[in-house]
């Protein structure tokens, strides 16, 4: 099954660090990220994982909870996360209190197409693979609205995940479409489908650069 924009995202049933979940009723009404990382105990995913830490008041203040899922079960993935946690604490107090899905059968990473079909250093010592750096970002209604996927050797950018949630919900809100580079608080584009007439009143302050290209200003509580 191919995962698009669009799709409901495959509901599911996992052992987590904080207890057994089922994933749409764990999702609730909140937004979701889900992401996967190679494994436990490796470098990369250290660092990825205490920013997410870090980053918790970011994702709480947008109703967006997160949860990550390497192909390593709950013992390891307790015992690294105190190596997060210690290691993190290096660049900032972290603390990883978001749960941690143990896919050591692999089930849910196959489910979401996670597994690596293209590094031949990320596998374990079988030879069966392990995740890349996949992302989902879905929202209330269970609805996929981003996918990533980055390869075993390049961490994520989180500071570009939490860009693409606030253009999401904003579009969710407005008539409203983001620009390049576009950060909350920069202008945004009056949405193609909104008439000039609608965009008077919609937008009082919109400018008019091509019949096609209207920005606007933007207030948002
Ligand atoms: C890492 O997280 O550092 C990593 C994991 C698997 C392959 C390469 C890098």
């Amino acid at each position: 099954m191919s995962l698009r924009l669009g799709s409901i995202a495959p509901d599911f049933e996992a052992e987590t660090t904080t207890g057994p979940i089922k994933f749409h009723e764990w999702i609730g009404d909140s937004w979701a990220v889900l992401f996967s990382h190679p494994g436990d105990f490796t470098p990369v995913c250290t660092t990825e994982l205490g920013e997410v830490a870090r980053r918790a008041p970011d994702f709480e203040k947008r109703n967006v909870k997160v949860i990550g899922i390497s192909a390593n079960g709950l013992e390891d993935h307790h015992a690294w996360v105190k190596d997060i946690n210690e290691y993190g604490g290096k660049v900032a107090p972290t603390n990883v209190e978001f749960p941690i899905i143990a896919d050591d059968d692999r089930k849910i990473s196959t489910l979401y197409d996670m597994l690596d079909a293209q590094d031949a250093t990320n596998r374990d010592a079988k030879g069966l693979p392990y995740t890349i750096r996949t992302v989902f970002v879905i929202d209330p209604k269970k609805i996929i609205r981003l996918t990533l996927a980055y390869p075993a050797s390049t961490g994520r950018n989180f500071d570009e995940i939490i860009r693409v949630i606030d253009s999401l919900q904003l579009g969710d809100k407005y008539r409203i479409t983001t620009p390049v580079n576009w950060n909350k608080g920069d202008d945004v584009i009056v949405h193609p489908s909104v008439s000039n007439e609608e965009a008077k009143t919609l937008f009082p302050d919109f400018t008019i650069h091509k019949p096609y290209l209207r920005t606007t200003p933007l207030k948002v509580d």
